[in-house]
Protein backbone atom coordinates (compact mmCIF):
# COMPACT_ATOMS: atom_id res chain seq x y z
CA UNK A 1 0.00 0.00 0.00
CA UNK A 2 1.67 3.44 -0.70
CA UNK A 3 1.67 6.00 1.58
CA UNK A 4 -1.15 8.14 2.74
CA UNK A 5 -1.39 11.72 3.19
CA UNK A 6 -4.26 12.55 5.54
CA UNK A 7 -6.01 15.87 6.34
CA UNK A 8 -5.93 18.85 3.69
CA UNK A 9 -3.55 21.31 4.07
CA UNK A 10 -3.48 23.55 6.42
CA UNK A 11 -5.75 21.01 8.86
CA UNK A 12 -4.98 20.47 12.36
CA UNK A 13 -3.95 16.88 12.55
CA UNK A 14 -2.39 15.88 15.65
CA UNK A 15 -1.71 17.89 19.08
CA UNK A 16 -2.32 21.18 17.81
CA UNK A 17 0.55 20.66 15.40
CA UNK A 18 -0.86 21.97 11.97
CA UNK A 19 0.22 20.10 8.56
CA UNK A 20 0.65 21.31 5.37
CA UNK A 21 -0.34 18.52 2.99
CA UNK A 22 2.63 16.65 4.96
CA UNK A 23 2.90 12.68 4.36
CA UNK A 24 1.27 10.99 7.68
CA UNK A 25 1.43 7.58 8.51
CA UNK A 26 -1.75 5.18 9.16
CA UNK A 27 -0.30 3.49 12.22
CA UNK A 28 -1.37 1.62 14.81
CA UNK A 29 0.48 1.37 18.29
CA UNK A 30 1.05 -2.00 20.15
CA UNK A 31 2.87 -2.28 24.02
CA UNK A 32 4.41 -5.55 24.03
CA UNK A 33 4.39 -6.38 20.58
CA UNK A 34 6.93 -8.53 20.27
CA UNK A 35 5.58 -12.18 21.32
CA UNK A 36 2.77 -13.53 22.30
CA UNK A 37 -1.08 -12.10 21.59
CA UNK A 38 0.97 -8.74 21.33
CA UNK A 39 3.14 -9.77 17.97
CA UNK A 40 0.03 -11.53 16.72
CA UNK A 41 -1.82 -8.74 16.64
CA UNK A 42 1.08 -6.56 15.18
CA UNK A 43 1.79 -9.00 12.58
CA UNK A 44 -2.41 -8.93 11.61
CA UNK A 45 -2.41 -5.20 11.72
CA UNK A 46 0.56 -4.78 9.25
CA UNK A 47 -1.22 -7.07 7.14
CA UNK A 48 -4.27 -4.64 7.13
CA UNK A 49 -1.94 -2.52 5.68
CA UNK A 50 -0.91 -0.19 8.77
CA UNK A 51 2.56 1.01 9.87
CA UNK A 52 3.13 -0.26 13.28
CA UNK A 53 4.65 1.32 16.13
CA UNK A 54 5.21 -1.61 18.75
CA UNK A 55 6.50 -0.21 22.00
CA UNK A 56 8.81 -2.78 23.66
CA UNK A 57 11.91 -3.28 26.74
CA UNK A 58 14.00 -5.28 24.70
CA UNK A 59 15.71 -3.78 21.77
CA UNK A 60 16.44 -7.05 20.22
CA UNK A 61 13.18 -8.80 20.55
CA UNK A 62 11.35 -5.90 19.52
CA UNK A 63 13.73 -5.66 16.35
CA UNK A 64 13.33 -9.66 15.74
CA UNK A 65 9.48 -8.84 15.83
CA UNK A 66 9.82 -5.63 13.33
CA UNK A 67 11.71 -7.76 10.83
CA UNK A 68 8.59 -10.15 10.76
CA UNK A 69 5.77 -7.34 10.36
CA UNK A 70 6.70 -7.37 6.28
CA UNK A 71 3.60 -7.52 3.95
CA UNK A 72 2.70 -6.73 0.69
CA UNK A 73 -0.20 -4.61 2.34
CA UNK A 74 1.75 -2.67 4.34
CA UNK A 75 4.47 0.21 3.18
CA UNK A 76 6.61 -1.52 5.74
CA UNK A 77 7.19 2.11 7.85
CA UNK A 78 7.42 -0.18 11.02
CA UNK A 79 9.16 1.47 13.97
CA UNK A 80 10.24 0.17 17.33
CA UNK A 81 10.03 2.85 20.38
CA UNK A 82 12.19 1.08 23.65
CA UNK A 83 10.12 1.56 26.39
CA UNK A 84 10.07 0.13 29.69
CA UNK A 85 6.36 0.61 31.05
CA UNK A 86 7.45 -0.14 34.44
CA UNK A 87 8.44 3.28 34.32
CA UNK A 88 5.89 6.19 33.97
CA UNK A 89 9.28 8.41 32.88
CA UNK A 90 9.82 5.96 29.87
CA UNK A 91 6.11 6.35 28.98
CA UNK A 92 6.00 9.38 28.75
CA UNK A 93 9.36 9.80 26.98
CA UNK A 94 7.75 7.00 24.76
CA UNK A 95 4.99 9.25 23.92
CA UNK A 96 6.76 12.46 23.34
CA UNK A 97 8.61 10.51 20.66
CA UNK A 98 5.24 9.79 19.00
CA UNK A 99 4.70 12.80 18.96
CA UNK A 100 7.11 13.60 17.30
CA UNK A 101 6.33 11.66 14.04
CA UNK A 102 3.94 12.69 11.76
CA UNK A 103 1.46 10.04 12.47
CA UNK A 104 -2.29 9.81 13.02
CA UNK A 105 -2.89 6.73 15.34
CA UNK A 106 -5.68 4.80 13.88
CA UNK A 107 -5.90 2.51 16.89
CA UNK A 108 -4.25 1.98 20.26
CA UNK A 109 -3.40 -1.77 21.61
CA UNK A 110 -2.59 -1.34 25.34
CA UNK A 111 -1.49 -5.32 25.41
CA UNK A 112 1.58 -5.66 27.35
CA UNK A 113 1.34 -7.58 30.93
CA UNK A 114 3.59 -9.20 33.77
CA UNK A 115 2.98 -11.54 35.73
CA UNK A 116 6.40 -11.89 38.73
CA UNK A 117 6.78 -15.05 41.22
CA UNK A 118 6.99 -12.33 43.86
CA UNK A 119 5.93 -8.59 44.31
CA UNK A 120 7.85 -6.24 43.03
CA UNK A 121 8.24 -2.64 42.75
CA UNK A 122 8.05 0.02 39.32
CA UNK A 123 10.36 2.35 39.14
CA UNK A 124 8.04 4.72 40.59
CA UNK A 125 7.39 2.47 43.44
CA UNK A 126 4.15 1.01 42.52
CA UNK A 127 3.00 -2.60 43.01
CA UNK A 128 4.52 -4.12 39.51
CA UNK A 129 1.19 -5.49 38.02
CA UNK A 130 -0.98 -2.28 38.79
CA UNK A 131 1.42 -0.25 37.28
CA UNK A 132 2.67 -2.22 33.87
CA UNK A 133 -0.78 -3.82 33.44
CA UNK A 134 -2.69 -0.64 34.54
CA UNK A 135 -1.28 2.92 35.31
CA UNK A 136 1.79 2.88 32.44
CA UNK A 137 -1.53 2.07 29.71
CA UNK A 138 -3.42 4.35 31.88
CA UNK A 139 -1.03 7.73 31.47
CA UNK A 140 0.06 6.39 27.35
CA UNK A 141 -3.72 6.41 26.31
CA UNK A 142 -4.22 9.58 27.74
CA UNK A 143 -0.84 11.27 26.67
CA UNK A 144 -1.52 9.96 22.60
CA UNK A 145 -5.22 11.09 23.01
CA UNK A 146 -4.30 14.26 20.91
CA UNK A 147 -2.86 11.73 17.89
CA UNK A 148 -6.11 9.54 18.08
CA UNK A 149 -8.47 12.07 17.55
CA UNK A 150 -6.42 13.16 14.51
CA UNK A 151 -7.04 10.11 13.01
CA UNK A 152 -8.79 9.22 10.00
CA UNK A 153 -12.22 8.11 10.70
CA UNK A 154 -12.95 6.64 14.07
CA UNK A 155 -9.72 5.56 16.19
CA UNK A 156 -9.89 2.14 18.83
CA UNK A 157 -8.16 1.81 22.45
CA UNK A 158 -8.31 -1.64 22.78
CA UNK A 159 -7.14 -2.71 26.21
CA UNK A 160 -6.25 -6.20 26.69
CA UNK A 161 -7.92 -6.98 30.02
CA UNK A 162 -8.65 -10.90 30.74
CA UNK A 163 -11.77 -12.84 31.79
CA UNK A 164 -9.28 -13.48 35.06
CA UNK A 165 -10.63 -9.66 35.61
CA UNK A 166 -13.66 -11.19 37.35
CA UNK A 167 -13.64 -11.14 41.51
CA UNK A 168 -13.62 -8.84 44.49
CA UNK A 169 -13.70 -5.31 43.67
CA UNK A 170 -10.90 -3.18 43.11
CA UNK A 171 -9.10 -2.40 46.60
CA UNK A 172 -8.80 1.41 46.66
CA UNK A 173 -7.24 0.76 50.33
CA UNK A 174 -3.95 -1.11 49.28
CA UNK A 175 -3.74 -0.90 45.69
CA UNK A 176 0.03 -1.41 46.20
CA UNK A 177 -0.30 -4.60 48.35
CA UNK A 178 1.57 -3.34 51.27
CA UNK A 179 -0.84 -4.42 53.73
CA UNK A 180 -1.54 -7.73 52.84
CA UNK A 181 0.24 -10.88 52.18
CA UNK A 182 0.87 -10.41 48.35
CA UNK A 183 -1.12 -12.59 46.28
CA UNK A 184 0.42 -12.54 42.26
CA UNK A 185 -2.56 -14.09 40.72
CA UNK A 186 -4.64 -11.81 43.07
CA UNK A 187 -2.84 -9.08 42.13
CA UNK A 188 -2.54 -10.01 38.16
CA UNK A 189 -6.97 -9.66 38.82
CA UNK A 190 -7.04 -6.36 40.10
CA UNK A 191 -4.66 -4.98 37.62
CA UNK A 192 -7.04 -6.79 34.69
CA UNK A 193 -10.42 -5.73 36.24
CA UNK A 194 -8.50 -1.78 36.45
CA UNK A 195 -7.93 -2.50 32.65
CA UNK A 196 -12.13 -2.69 32.41
CA UNK A 197 -12.99 -0.03 34.83
CA UNK A 198 -10.38 2.00 32.68
CA UNK A 199 -12.00 1.73 29.64
CA UNK A 200 -15.46 2.15 30.64
CA UNK A 201 -14.29 5.48 32.22
CA UNK A 202 -12.42 6.05 28.99
CA UNK A 203 -15.73 5.50 27.32
CA UNK A 204 -17.41 8.30 28.45
CA UNK A 205 -14.66 10.91 28.16
CA UNK A 206 -14.10 9.78 24.50
CA UNK A 207 -17.57 9.79 23.10
CA UNK A 208 -18.28 11.92 20.16
CA UNK A 209 -15.10 12.37 19.44
CA UNK A 210 -14.52 9.71 16.64
CA UNK A 211 -12.23 7.29 19.58
CA UNK A 212 -13.80 4.45 20.60
CA UNK A 213 -12.70 2.54 23.67
CA UNK A 214 -12.92 -0.86 24.20
CA UNK A 215 -11.60 -3.77 26.21
CA UNK A 216 -11.32 -7.30 25.42
CA UNK A 217 -10.58 -10.66 27.04
CA UNK A 218 -8.51 -12.20 24.09
CA UNK A 219 -8.94 -16.03 24.16
CA UNK A 220 -6.40 -17.86 26.40
CA UNK A 221 -3.15 -18.62 24.93
CA UNK A 222 0.01 -20.68 25.84
CA UNK A 223 2.66 -18.08 26.32
CA UNK A 224 4.30 -16.62 28.88
CA UNK A 225 2.14 -14.82 30.71
CA UNK A 226 -0.11 -17.73 30.96
CA UNK A 227 2.93 -20.21 31.82
CA UNK A 228 3.36 -17.80 35.09
CA UNK A 229 -0.56 -17.78 36.07
CA UNK A 230 -0.86 -21.45 35.94
CA UNK A 231 2.55 -22.19 38.04
CA UNK A 232 2.26 -24.13 40.68
CA UNK A 233 -1.98 -23.99 40.03
CA UNK A 234 -2.93 -27.68 39.99
CA UNK A 235 -3.86 -28.70 36.87
CA UNK A 236 -2.02 -26.02 35.11
CA UNK A 237 0.14 -28.30 33.09
CA UNK A 238 -3.28 -29.36 31.59
CA UNK A 239 -4.72 -25.59 31.29
CA UNK A 240 -1.47 -25.39 29.00
CA UNK A 241 -1.93 -28.46 26.97
CA UNK A 242 -6.23 -28.82 26.62
CA UNK A 243 -7.48 -25.10 26.85
CA UNK A 244 -4.67 -22.92 25.29
CA UNK A 245 -3.98 -22.12 21.84
CA UNK A 246 -1.32 -20.91 20.14
CA UNK A 247 -1.21 -17.25 20.09
CA UNK A 248 -0.98 -16.37 16.92
CA UNK A 249 -4.53 -17.25 17.20
CA UNK A 250 -5.11 -13.76 18.67
CA UNK A 251 -4.37 -12.20 15.83
CA UNK A 252 -7.30 -11.44 13.83
CA UNK A 253 -9.62 -11.65 17.44
CA UNK A 254 -7.47 -8.07 17.99
CA UNK A 255 -6.75 -6.68 14.60
CA UNK A 256 -10.82 -6.91 14.20
CA UNK A 257 -11.79 -4.98 16.94
CA UNK A 258 -8.80 -2.65 16.22
CA UNK A 259 -9.46 -2.05 12.99
CA UNK A 260 -12.32 -3.84 11.47
CA UNK A 261 -16.06 -3.23 11.74
CA UNK A 262 -15.76 0.45 10.76
CA UNK A 263 -19.51 1.06 10.65
CA UNK A 264 -20.05 -0.25 14.55
CA UNK A 265 -19.60 1.86 17.41
CA UNK A 266 -18.15 -0.46 19.82
CA UNK A 267 -17.00 2.79 22.31
CA UNK A 268 -17.59 1.31 26.29
CA UNK A 269 -17.97 -2.40 25.15
CA UNK A 270 -16.27 -5.56 26.83
CA UNK A 271 -15.24 -8.24 24.30
CA UNK A 272 -14.83 -12.24 25.16
CA UNK A 273 -12.88 -13.26 22.39
CA UNK A 274 -14.61 -11.77 19.22
CA UNK A 275 -17.98 -11.41 20.80
CA UNK A 276 -19.43 -8.79 22.82
CA UNK A 277 -20.39 -10.16 26.94
CA UNK A 278 -21.05 -8.10 29.63
CA UNK A 279 -17.76 -7.72 32.38
CA UNK A 280 -17.79 -9.14 35.83
CA UNK A 281 -20.35 -6.87 38.52
CA UNK A 282 -16.89 -5.36 39.55
CA UNK A 283 -15.62 -3.55 36.76
CA UNK A 284 -19.41 -2.39 35.53
CA UNK A 285 -19.68 0.07 38.58
CA UNK A 286 -19.18 4.06 37.58
CA UNK A 287 -18.20 5.09 41.33
CA UNK A 288 -15.22 2.23 40.74
CA UNK A 289 -14.25 3.18 37.41
CA UNK A 290 -14.32 7.20 38.65
CA UNK A 291 -12.37 6.73 41.55
CA UNK A 292 -9.46 4.64 39.66
CA UNK A 293 -9.37 7.24 37.37
CA UNK A 294 -8.79 9.73 39.90
CA UNK A 295 -6.67 7.12 41.68
CA UNK A 296 -4.24 6.85 37.88
CA UNK A 297 -4.55 10.32 37.26
CA UNK A 298 -2.96 11.07 40.81
CA UNK A 299 -0.50 8.10 40.58
CA UNK A 300 0.75 9.33 37.02
CA UNK A 301 1.13 12.92 37.77
CA UNK A 302 -1.62 13.63 34.90
CA UNK A 303 -3.27 16.96 35.29
CA UNK A 304 -6.56 16.50 37.39
CA UNK A 305 -9.74 17.32 34.96
CA UNK A 306 -12.15 20.01 36.49
CA UNK A 307 -13.85 19.08 39.55
CA UNK A 308 -11.08 16.44 40.72
CA UNK A 309 -8.02 16.83 42.58
CA UNK A 310 -9.08 15.81 45.66
CA UNK A 311 -7.15 13.60 47.90
CA UNK A 312 -7.78 9.73 47.02
CA UNK A 313 -7.35 7.14 49.38
CA UNK A 314 -4.57 4.26 48.55
CA UNK A 315 -2.43 7.15 46.24
CA UNK A 316 0.75 6.16 49.10
CA UNK A 317 2.75 7.67 45.99
CA UNK A 318 4.05 10.92 44.90
CA UNK A 319 3.03 12.05 41.28
CA UNK A 320 5.37 10.30 39.67
CA UNK A 321 4.92 10.88 36.12
CA UNK A 322 6.34 14.78 36.04
CA UNK A 323 9.72 14.96 35.93
CA UNK A 324 11.01 11.90 33.68
CA UNK A 325 13.11 8.86 34.63
CA UNK A 326 17.35 9.97 34.08
CA UNK A 327 18.05 6.30 35.28
CA UNK A 328 17.39 4.80 31.80
CA UNK A 329 13.58 5.12 31.39
CA UNK A 330 13.61 7.17 28.96
CA UNK A 331 12.11 5.47 25.58
CA UNK A 332 14.12 5.65 22.25
CA UNK A 333 12.72 5.47 18.92
CA UNK A 334 15.37 2.65 16.90
CA UNK A 335 15.20 2.55 13.40
CA UNK A 336 14.64 -0.62 11.25
CA UNK A 337 18.15 -1.87 10.11
N1 LIG B 1 -2.12 -15.69 27.45
C1 LIG B 1 -3.38 -15.77 27.90
O1 LIG B 1 -3.95 -16.85 28.04
C2 LIG B 1 -4.13 -14.50 28.22
C3 LIG B 1 -5.44 -14.63 28.69
C4 LIG B 1 -6.16 -13.49 28.99
C5 LIG B 1 -5.58 -12.25 28.80
N2 LIG B 1 -4.30 -12.15 28.37
C6 LIG B 1 -3.74 -10.79 28.20
O2 LIG B 1 -3.17 -10.69 26.91
C7 LIG B 1 -2.12 -9.71 26.94
C8 LIG B 1 -0.89 -10.28 26.27
O3 LIG B 1 -0.44 -11.37 27.06
P1 LIG B 1 0.38 -12.56 26.44
O4 LIG B 1 -0.26 -13.80 26.94
O5 LIG B 1 0.60 -12.38 24.99
O6 LIG B 1 1.74 -12.39 27.26
P2 LIG B 1 3.27 -12.60 26.88
O7 LIG B 1 3.46 -13.45 25.67
O8 LIG B 1 3.92 -13.04 28.16
O9 LIG B 1 3.74 -11.12 26.49
C9 LIG B 1 3.74 -10.09 27.42
C10 LIG B 1 4.30 -8.87 26.74
O10 LIG B 1 4.32 -7.79 27.68
C11 LIG B 1 5.62 -7.21 27.66
N3 LIG B 1 5.99 -6.56 28.90
C12 LIG B 1 5.93 -7.04 30.16
N4 LIG B 1 6.45 -6.14 31.03
C13 LIG B 1 6.83 -5.06 30.29
C14 LIG B 1 7.43 -3.81 30.59
N5 LIG B 1 7.79 -3.47 31.84
N6 LIG B 1 7.67 -2.93 29.60
C15 LIG B 1 7.35 -3.26 28.31
N7 LIG B 1 6.79 -4.42 27.96
C16 LIG B 1 6.53 -5.32 28.94
C17 LIG B 1 6.54 -8.39 27.38
O11 LIG B 1 7.81 -7.94 27.00
P3 LIG B 1 9.13 -8.87 27.24
O12 LIG B 1 9.15 -9.85 26.10
O13 LIG B 1 10.25 -7.89 27.23
O14 LIG B 1 8.96 -9.55 28.56
C18 LIG B 1 5.76 -9.08 26.27
O15 LIG B 1 5.94 -8.43 25.04
C19 LIG B 1 -1.94 -9.33 28.40
O16 LIG B 1 -2.59 -8.10 28.65
C20 LIG B 1 -2.62 -10.44 29.15
O17 LIG B 1 -3.10 -10.02 30.41
C21 LIG B 1 -3.56 -13.25 28.06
Amino acid sequence: MPPEFHGKAGGILSAGRKTAGRRTMRAVVVTGGNRGAGLAAARNLAGRGYDMILLCRDEQAGRRALGSLHSPQSAGNHRLVATDLASFGSVRAAAARIAGMEVSISALVNNAACLPVRRAESRDGFELQIAVNHLAHFLLTNLLLPQLRGADGPSRIITISSAAHSGPAFNFRDPNWERRRYRRRRAYQQSKLANVLFTLALARRVAGTGIQAVALHPGVYDTGLLRSYVSGLPGGGAVRRFVARDAHRAGPIVGELAAGRRGEDLNGLYFDMGVRAVPAKAARDPRAQERLWRWSAAATGLEPEAGEGEEVPGSARPAGGGGGDPEGGGARELPLR
